[in-house]
């Protein structure tokens, strides 16, 4: 820019002179001999040559390589106040020589810098942010000064909003789901996308919703785990986006625990019952109660696993009587209340060899020739024992299986049955023997 050119005369010369009077005149004086005649001469010699020199240099240009940035304009466009993802643009230009060097500064730190060739800075931002609010500075320097100016910009925000439902969603597996994306405060039908990021925030995939005025669907048939994560829908409205997001949970319970029919149990003795769920996702999320009736006996919980797990849960127990024994298998939500339950139960039967073996004689071990007399054998244990009455080792009544209850009459006692009954209680794990004395008189005496 030749704007030292059209600096006036006088400026140039205010500069120019007292640099060149100086040196001529004390070329001048030296080679003088009477100082009185030369002073005058000299100065009316030295003016005209330096107002020549100086002439030429201001023509020339290099006297009007001197001067500091002047007349420094930093304009905003379209304007001071932005609405947030407008285009905004700055341009800073400057006067001065040579021409100065511009730089466009936010809260300090530099945004854009000119070489030292055009004294005219530009710059924009395609997409006003509300954090673009700040004072901006433009400085014009070259090595004869500096000079700042400072505009204020401000930018509101845009109406947009976005709002994704449901916020948390869990799914079965082979399930489906519909995910909403509503938009509100743009003008026209707003652009949706959709994204989903995977549990380690590394992979995202793009879907396709379908868009409707205003809002987004977005349909997830037959859900597997790999299709959990989060889900972001970006409305853009001008130059405007906004996201909202959905964290989607895939959970796997298909079907009921199984639990082992185990045999039975001698009483005192532990059982051991083992419970198994297939396909439980996740694994961490199952927990297997074992009650007893309405009394929980135990909890299990088990380790994460990112896959389909089968878990088993295993209850060891010293059991006295028959009971149901439950196992209730529950996967819960990350909040912790239960999504799902299924339950599995089963009778425990406890066996036990005989006891309580008791052998009665009516009317009693007494007995007169002739009277009737019955036997009488029970027992307990489990299954019902067998009872079997002997007399001297002659079996004389055998149950069947079913009733642990023996009953034997004589019709008419003779003197030779007196001896030592028997009753022996017996199932697979034990017997038990009872014995009687019975003693018949005659009825011959008095
Ligand atoms: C500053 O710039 C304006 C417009 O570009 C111009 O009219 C004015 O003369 C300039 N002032 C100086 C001192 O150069
Ligand atoms: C939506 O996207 C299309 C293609 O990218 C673009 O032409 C259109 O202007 C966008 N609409 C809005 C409202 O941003
Ligand atoms: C994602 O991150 C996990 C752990 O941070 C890593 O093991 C896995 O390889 C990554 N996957 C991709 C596709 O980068
Ligand atoms: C178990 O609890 C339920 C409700 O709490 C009750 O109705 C039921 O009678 C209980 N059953 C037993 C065997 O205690
Ligand atoms: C779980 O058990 C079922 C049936 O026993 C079997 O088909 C399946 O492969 C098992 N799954 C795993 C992850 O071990
Ligand atoms: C034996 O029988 C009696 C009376 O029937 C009963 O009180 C007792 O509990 C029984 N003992 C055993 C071990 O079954």
């Amino acid at each position: 820019m030749s704007v030292c050119l059209s600096l006036s005369l006088s400026v140039c010369l205010s500069v120019c002179l007292p640099a060149c009077l100086p040196v001529c005149l004390s070329a001048c004086l030296s080679l003088c001999v009477c100082l009185s005649v030369c002073l005058s001469v000299c100065l009316s010699v030295c003016l005209s040559v330096c107002l020549s020199v100086c002439e030429y240099l201001r023509v020339t240009g290099v006297c009007s390589s001197t001067a500091p940035p002047t007349n420094t304009s930093l304009s905003v466009r379209p304007g001071d106040w932005l609405q947030e993802g407008q285009q905004v643009t700055f341009s800073c230009q400057s006067d001065g020589a040579p021409p100065p060097t511009l730089v466009l500064r936010r809260k300090g730190e530099e945004l854009q810098r000119t070489g030292p060739a055009p004294s005219q800075l530009s710059f924009s931002l395609s997409s006003a942010r509300l954090e673009d609010s700040a004072h901006y500075q433009c400085e014009a320097s070259n090595q004869h000064g500096s000079q700042l100016v400072t505009r204020t910009v401000s930018v509101t925000a845009h109406p947009l909003q976005v709002e994704v439902s449901p916020p948390v969603s869990s799914a079965e597996r082979g399930s489906g789901l519909v995910l909403t994306c509503r938009a509100s405060g743009c003008l026209h039908p707003p652009n949706f996308t959709w994204t989903r990021t995977d549990q380690n925030q590394n992979q995202s995939q793009n879907l396709q919703g379908t868009q409707q005025d205003g809002l987004s669907l977005l349909r997830l048939q037959d859900l597997d785990l790999q299709d959990q994560g989060v889900y972001r829908c970006e409305a853009q409205c001008d130059s405007v986006i906004r996201t909202g997001t959905v964290q989607v949970h895939v959970y796997s319970f298909p079907s009921d625990p199984v639990l082992e029919r185990p045999g039975p149990v001698l009483r005192g003795r532990e059982a051991v019952l083992r419970c198994d769920i297939t396909d439980v996702f996740s694994a961490n999320q199952m927990r297997v109660l074992w009650l007893s009736g309405n009394t929980t006996l135990h909890s299990e919980s088990f380790g994460f696993s990112g896959s389909l797990q089968n878990v088993s849960a295993v209850l060891q127990r010293r059991v006295q009587e028959d009971q149901v024994l439950t196992c209730r298998a529950q996967l819960l939500a990350p909040g912790g209340h239960v999504w799902r339950s299924r339950t599995a139960s089963v009778l425990l039967t406890v066996h036990s060899p005989p006891t309580n073996t008791s052998l009665s004689v009516r009317p009693g071990d007494w007995l007169q020739e002739g009277q009737q007399v019955t036997f009488s054998c029970q027992s307990d244990g489990a299954p019902p024992p067998t009872l079997v009455l002997r007399r001297k080792g002659e079996e004389l009544q055998r149950t069947g299986p079913a009733p642990s209850q023996l009953s034997f009459s004589l019709s008419s006692a003779r003197l030779e049955d007196s001896a030592h009954y028997q009753c022996e209680a017996s199932n697979q794990h034990g017997s038990q023997l009872v014995t009687r004395t019975i003693s018949v008189t005659g009825t011959t005496s008095c």
